[in-house]
């Protein structure tokens, strides 16, 4: 009988198998305040951070095709920044596993006339439902934590990427600027889950958020995990002291 493997949830200890279950319960929970909970927990931070990486994007601002891949896309904010960004021949396709989410990222797209050109489907970013080598661009904010098997998910995203294509990932990291780290783990902790229960109703999703964020690995050896994953010319990009790392790798 195979051993039963554990990973954590928050402070607690779960079998790998339950985590996925547990955290789609928090994005169904917070769904409808999720945008509104972003720009309130990052002081608005967060559009600065997803600029960054429409930058990197560098969608073609012309009419040429172009594929993108939003993995763990939610709500769809990546997608609609990068449609309001580039030409004619974009298409991103929002890839969740949570159906609240999506729900909530199709009405927008409705609202902010993006039907035409940001798709939203359903889909585990472990088992990707694309063929190979079908996207120009994979995209993940803020999402890759969540995801309780990151190797499947990285080594599914490097399948989907045509030759020559870019990963790009952005995730919370490590704050290592003295001063700044203990202010950042005050706020986290103590601050961000009251926040959560004040507009969200939820103090326990927010703090699974919080406690996923210090658990993830550091930037050094979460690029190591996107180099055994098959991507090449791999880097990344640390903004605002540390608090979150833009990652970038090639498939060539
Ligand atoms: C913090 S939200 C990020 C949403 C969006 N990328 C953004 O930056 O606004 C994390 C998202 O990851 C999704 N997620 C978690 N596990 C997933 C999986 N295995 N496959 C695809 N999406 C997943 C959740 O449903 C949620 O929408």
């Amino acid at each position: 009988m195979a051993a039963r493997q554990d990973t954590h949830f928050g402070e607690q200890t779960v079998p790998l198998a339950d985590k996925q279950g547990l955290v789609d319960g928090v994005f169904h929970s917070v769904a409808r305040r999720y945008d509104l909970m972003n720009d309130l927990m990052s002081g608005g931070l967060h559009r600065a951070w997803k600029g960054a990486l429409v930058t990197a994007v560098n969608p073609p601002r012309s009419d040429r095709e172009f594929a993108l891949l939003d993995l763990a896309g939610g709500t769809g904010d990546v997608a609609f920044r990068v449609v309001e960004a580039c030409g004619a021949g974009t298409r991103v396709t929002v890839c969740d596993i949570n159906a609240e989410m999506l729900s909530v990222g199709r009405e927008r797209a409705s609202e902010h006339g993006h039907d035409d050109t940001v798709t939203f489907e359903q889909g585990n970013a472990e088992e990707l439902p694309y063929p190979d080598r079908s996207f120009d661009c994979v995209t993940i904010a803020f999402g890759i934590r969540n995801v309780p098997r990151i190797e499947r998910a990285l080594a599914q995203a490097h399948r989907v990427l045509k030759i020559g294509g870019r990963f790009l990932c952005l995730e919370f990291s490590s704050v290592d600027v003295p001063g700044l780290d203990k202010l950042y783990e005050l706020y986290s902790f103590q601050v961000i889950p009251r926040i959560g229960q004040a507009v969200a109703g939820d103090r326990e999703a927010y703090k699974y958020l919080v406690d996923s964020i210090a658990r993830f690995p550091k930037p050094k050896i979460f690029a190591k995990m996107i180099e055994c994953a098959g991507f090449r010319r791999v880097s990344f990009k640390i903004m605002t002291g540390g608090v979150v790392a833009l990652h970038s790798g090639w498939r060539l």
